[in-house]
């Protein structure tokens, strides 16, 4: 075959391929739901601005910042720190430059330039998103929280099995480029332990709460576990249980009852 004929037959395959992906019915309600998640409100930092006043905090914490435009910079607290490695914003303007694995350890053996003995009222997991380093943060940050305070998860609730992929850098899912990771898996586990208390709000891909203090509407599951090999399916059929999947407004509203 010559090179031209090489090329059209190239271009036929390409626009048959991407004519399939366009008309899929995946990528369609895919795209629908992205959208859907999207319009929903409040967004993170509200959430997590509600909960700072709530306790009085003095002390906040965030793991992965990436741009602090976004996030950090309109968190209202007294003293806030921020922790990243810098693997998605070349900038990375944080207190401490560094994977939350290096910064805990650091923190345990006393060689960060930050009183050992404070305890964070919140600290914001928004780190790696796969779920083995979730459940590290999660367990880090509780030796760290104090007893009232809360733990806050972005990304708890992807809405398809696309948006829960492990690759971030796979873009061509029907998902495209939104990702949430696997942290439910992590925020689903933790929920089984006795001394911990969540909820996961539903807006801004789930923003999932633990806390030591059982605030109202706050529960944990008391069962045998449900969702033994962590399949998305199980978790789409039992959302609202699994996660404890709640309204915001709503739960405000029984906070000040
Ligand atoms: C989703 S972004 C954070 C967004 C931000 N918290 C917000 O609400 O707008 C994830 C960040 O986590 C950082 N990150 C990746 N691996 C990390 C790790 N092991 N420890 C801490 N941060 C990490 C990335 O560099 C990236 O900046």
């Amino acid at each position: 075959m010559n090179f031209l004929k090489q090329q059209v037959v190239d271009f036929l395959n390409t626009y048959r391929i991407g004519k399939q992906v366009y008309y899929d019915d995946f990528f369609k309600e895919t795209a629908q739901l992205s959208i859907s998640e999207n319009l929903k409100s409040p967004r993170r930092t509200a959430i997590i601005n509600y909960l700072l006043a709530l306790v009085d905090a003095e002390n906040y914490l965030e793991i992965g910042v990436r741009d602090p435009k976004k996030n950090f910079n309109r968190i209202q607290c007294k003293n806030k720190f921020s922790v990243d490695p810098g693997i998605e914003f070349e900038d990375n303007p944080v207190d401490f430059k560094m994977t939350s694995d290096l910064f805990f350890d650091k923190f345990k053996s006393n060689k960060l330039k930050i009183k050992s003995d404070i305890k964070f009222d919140v600290i914001y997991i928004d780190g790696l998103h796969l779920s083995y380093q979730v459940e590290k943060d999660i367990l880090n940050s509780l030796d760290l929280l104090n007893d009232n305070g809360f733990i806050i998860l972005h990304d708890c609730n992807p809405p398809s099995v696309f948006h829960q992929r492990e690759d971030y850098n796979f873009k061509n899912s029907p998902a495209k480029s939104f990702w949430n990771g696997t942290t439910w898996k992590a925020f689903y586990k933790v929920r089984h332990q006795s001394d911990l208390f969540s909820i996961c709000f539903d807006t801004d891909w789930g923003v999932g709460i633990l806390s030591r203090k059982q605030y109202p509407s706050f529960n944990n599951i008391n069962c045998k576990v449900q969702n033994e090999f962590y399949e998305y399916s199980v978790l789409n059929e039992s959302r609202q249980e699994h996660l404890n999947l709640s309204n915001f407004e709503q739960w405000t509203l029984l906070m000040e009852e």
